[in-house]
Parts: structure tokens; sequence; C-alpha cells
């Protein structure tokens, strides 16, 4: 039979491509679990099979993990103390995190080397590598970004965002108090709280290296940065309101007495959200507060604006602005410290540790 010299090149061209996708198998490890419970017990690192390119459907991509970190909900979900859980065991982890196409099927658009943010919610990211769907990758212009800022990108500035823009209509010149002052999300508060033209008053856990982590929050941006005990005294109880508005807009990261105390502070009609439970302890609300100055108490979950945004482009549209904002300098990263995903169980204890401002990430 006679071959055209251009079938001729199509077969020796695909040809070259099954060999050397033969070649390229990707061993993925998954950090999962097979029950709820004390991360450190339950998690371990499995490997759970051996991938190629000749398995990728239409549209689909290999993925390698660049940076994923430990978020205190990924700790709540491993504990099975989340709103969100895994649909069946074993599970793996990871709600967050940037990868970067090796192989992939799709014919315009991606290539290897891209990063891409997963937007699947259920796909533990704590992987080594995976297969996804062009539908469920979100393409990141990586050009001048570090990979620890598109890592921590997708849930905590988001958050802060949406806590800044979504509750209170505030003008330049308004102020935002917030506990949890050095958390990832109460750090991007301060950054566009600043960005945007608003004062915002962190409080953060009295501790040993009280004035180095005071220092590293004024090098961002954090103008007011006190101690939760500084709530019961007079300089946020009267003086520093004589110098900016007290804040219409509280922030809420630790519930208990740190929040009573917050609350107390706000300005009449004031609202308070709360995000996080760090501290475990309920919610009380002062009720002459609550009554006489007409408080408002709201919750937020950025997985459910996220599900009730799925359909229009908000969720890209505020990633791309946060880009933006890190290229232009206006919004670092958290501090990070990394770890391989074999030495997992150190990276726990870290992702632990009272008092460390440093988010821990894992990388390939
Ligand atoms: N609702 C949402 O959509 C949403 C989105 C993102 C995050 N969150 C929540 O927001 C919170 C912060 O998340 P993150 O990733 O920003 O956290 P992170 O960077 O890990 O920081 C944790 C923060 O919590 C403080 N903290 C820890 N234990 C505490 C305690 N017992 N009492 C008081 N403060 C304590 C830490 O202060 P020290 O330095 O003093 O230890 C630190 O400020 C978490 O509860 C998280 O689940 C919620």
């Amino acid at each position: 039979m006679k071959i055209s010299s251009s079938s001729h090149y199509i077969s020796k061209f695909s040809l070259f491509h099954q060999i050397r996708r033969a070649l390229s198998s990707y061993t993925v490890h998954e950090l999962q679990s097979d029950q709820y419970g004390a991360p450190l017990e339950v998690l371990k690192l499995n490997k759970t099979q051996t991938i190629d390119g000749n398995q990728l459907k239409a549209n689909e991509s290999i993925v390698k993990l660049i940076a994923s970190p430990i978020n205190p909900a990924d700790i709540n979900m491993i504990q099975g103390k989340y709103a969100i859980l895994p649909k069946s065991f074993p599970a793996t982890f990871g709600n967050e995190g940037v990868f970067e196409i090796v192989e992939t099927n799709v014919k315009a658009g991606l290539k290897p080397g891209d990063w891409v943010i997963p937007k699947v919610l259920e796909w533990g990211k704590w992987r080594s590598y995976g297969i996804l769907a062009e539908n469920d990758l979100m393409y990141i212009p990586k050009k001048d970004l570090m990979p620890e800022a598109v890592a921590t990108l997708s849930v905590n500035p988001c958050t802060a965002v949406r806590l800044i823009k979504d509750f209170v209509q505030l003008e330049k010149g308004d102020t935002i108090i917030q506990n949890g002052g050095n958390s990832a999300v109460g750090l991007a508060v301060i950054q566009l709280g600043k960005l945007w033209g608003f004062n915002v008053v962190s409080i953060v856990r009295q501790r040993e290296n009280l004035q180095e982590l005071v220092d590293y929050m004024k090098s961002i941006g954090g103008e007011h940065v006190y101690v939760e005990e500084d709530l019961r005294k007079a300089i946020l109880l009267t003086d520093l309101w004589k110098k900016i508005p007290r804040p219409k807009l509280g922030l809420n990261c630790v519930g208990g007495r740190a929040t009573i105390d917050l609350l107390r502070i706000l300005a009449k009609s004031g609202t308070m959200v709360t995000y996080g439970g760090m501290s475990k302890q309920p919610i009380t609300v002062p009720t002459s507060e609550f009554i006489f100055k007409n408080l408002t108490c709201k919750g937020f979950w950025l997985s459910r604006w996220k599900t009730d945004n799925m359909k229009n482009n908000e969720y890209q549209k505020m990633l791309h602005e946060l880009i933006g904002y890190i290229k232009q300098g206006h919004l670092k990263p958290p501090q990070c410290q990394l770890f391989k995903l074999e030495d997992y169980a150190k990276a726990i204890e870290a992702s632990e540790q009272r008092f460390s401002t440093k988010k821990v990430l894992f990388i390939s």
C-alpha cells in the first residue's frame, strides 16, 4: 500500500507522541485519610496511581502540584468538623493550590508550563499530580508572580475582598476593626483596606515577640495594631476615636471574649461579620449595645459565595483584580514555610503552632 508523504508524516508524528507519552508517566501521591480524626493520626501519603498522557480525554490535562497551603478549614475537614465534608473515603484533602500543566489535550489555550488554579472544590489539592478537564481549571498569567502568592489567593484574599465590599457601604476614611489581625485573611484586609482608603484597626493576641509581629504588620501597611487587652483600655475605648472614626465594620475571626469587646467598640448602626471561629468559643452579643447601638451581626462563608456566583464571572474577575494588586506590589502573600508532601507530619505540626504568622505550604 502506498502511503502519501503527509499521512506518513502524521503517523510518525503521532507515534513520536505516543512514545514520548509512554515514557513520561507520573506517579500520583495523595495525602489522604480513611476516616475523620486528628490530622497527625489519620493522614497518610498514598501512592494512588500512575498516569500518562495516553489516558487524557479531549480537553483534559495532567497537572502537577506547585504549591498548596494548609488552611484552618482543611484541618476542620480532616477532623470531620466542617460544613462541606468528603463524599467518601479514602478522601484527599487540600482546598486550594496552584498547579502546572505538564501534558494537555486541550487544543487551544492551555499549554505545558502554564499555571492553573483548579476550580473544583471537592478535588483535594494535596496531591503530586492529577487529571482535570479544561472547565475545571482557571488559567493564571504567571509572569511576575510568586507561586506562594497564587497558591494562597483563592481563599483568604478573596474572603477579605467580600468582607470589605459586601456588608457595609464604606467611604474613604471609614474604619474597619478586625480581630485575628495577623491571620492570612486579616493581613489581606489590612492591605486591601489601605489600598481602598480605609483605616484598618487590627487586634492580635498578646505574645512574647509582639514587637516583631507589629513591625511585620506595619511593613505591609498595618497602621493600627493592638492586642486584645487594649480593647478594654482607654486607647481603644475612647482615645483612638478622637483621631479616626469609630468602625462601621467589624470582622470577627475569633469568637468568644475578643468578639464581645470588639462589638462594644463599633460605631452606632455598625455591622459585625463573623467569618471564623478560631477560639472555638461562641459569640455573645452584649445586649445593651445590640439594642441601643442598633448593631447588625452577620456571617460570611466564601464557599457559599462561590456557589452563588458559579455562573457569572465574578470569581474570575476578583482573582484577576487581586493578581493585578500583587503585580503592583499592593498585596503581598503571607510569609510561608514550605514542605514536601512526604514531610506532611512536620507540615501539620508547623501549621498547628500558636503565634506563627507563617502559612504552611505543600510543594511538590
Ligand atoms: N468564612 C469563610 O469563608 C472563611 C474564609 C477563609 C478563612 N476563614 C476562617 O478564617 C479564620 C482564619 O483563617 P486563615 O487562613 O486566615 O488563618 P491563619 O492564617 O492560619 O491564622 C489563624 C489566626 O487565628 C488566630 N488564632 C489561632 N488560634 C486562636 C485562638 N485560640 N484564639 C484566638 N485567635 C486564634 C491566630 O493568631 P495567633 O498568631 O495569635 O496564633 C491567627 O491570627 C479561620 O477560622 C478560617 O476557617 C473563613
